[in-house]
């Protein structure tokens, strides 16, 4: 299983490539927003900290814009994967792009269908957003599962990537579902690896060997 870190800052870009906890970055608009700087320089910063695919995501409504701006993001570096939301526009846009030996991550997926269409079109990723979706009261990683279960029937090459991760319980999910990616913002990331029981235990052989040391 391959784990992303879901951030344009890249402070927290660098911590989690040194903890062996990013093999690529998702960005989206609003984790651009945050950060300052032209968008074109935060991802080119972004490619200089991780060896692997930075998803940058396309903002225009039809697939003529689409295209333009993949090309222009493509040119930033050979790692770029451009981000394109499911709708009609923008599986004509993946399907071209396919062609032009540009990689897409279909995103905003909240429904099988829509992910099967993505990998149709020729989606080298596809993220469902499981976070946004319990927030609505529905089962996000019973999403994943279907995705997982129909690119298995049909052995469809499209990775999917379990987005919008709110909980170190989503990654421990999609790890038991067998997704092939999680991004996960680095609060996340952090907790991933804490338990109280690690922390109390660090204390205790701490303070015992205080006694070793002074024998
Ligand atoms: O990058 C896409 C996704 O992970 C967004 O997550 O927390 O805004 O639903 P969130």
């Amino acid at each position: 299983m391959k784990f992303f870190i879901d951030s344009a800052n890249v402070q927290e870009i660098k911590k989690a490539v040194a903890m062996g906890m990013a093999d690529g970055v998702t960005t989206n608009p609003t984790l651009v927003a945050k950060e300052n700087g032209k968008p074109r320089d935060i991802y080119a910063a972004i490619c200089e900290c991780v060896d692997g695919p930075v998803s940058a995501e396309a903002v225009s409504l039809d697939s003529a814009g689409m295209i333009r701006e993949a090309r222009e993001l493509a040119q930033i570096h050979r790692n770029i994967v451009v981000k394109i939301p499911i709708c009609t526009e923008g599986l004509i846009a993946v399907r071209q792009l396919k062609e032009e030996g540009i990689r897409t991550n279909v995103t905003l997926v909240f429904n099988a269908l829509q992910a099967l269409a993505s990998a149709k079109a020729g989606a080298a990723f596809v993220s469902p957003f499981v976070g946004r979706l319990d927030d609505v009261g529905e089962a996000g990683m019973e999403l994943v599962e279907q995705i997982v279960t129909i690119y298995r029937n049909y052995e469809l090459p499209t990775q999917v990537i379990v987005a919008s991760v709110r909980s170190p319980m989503h990654v421990r999910d999609a790890a038991l579902i067998g997704a092939d990616i999680a991004t996960i913002p680095y609060r996340v990331i952090e907790q991933l690896v804490r338990h109280p029981l690690t922390d109390s235990g660090v204390q205790t052989f701490l303070k015992d060997w205080e006694k070793v040391k002074s024998r």
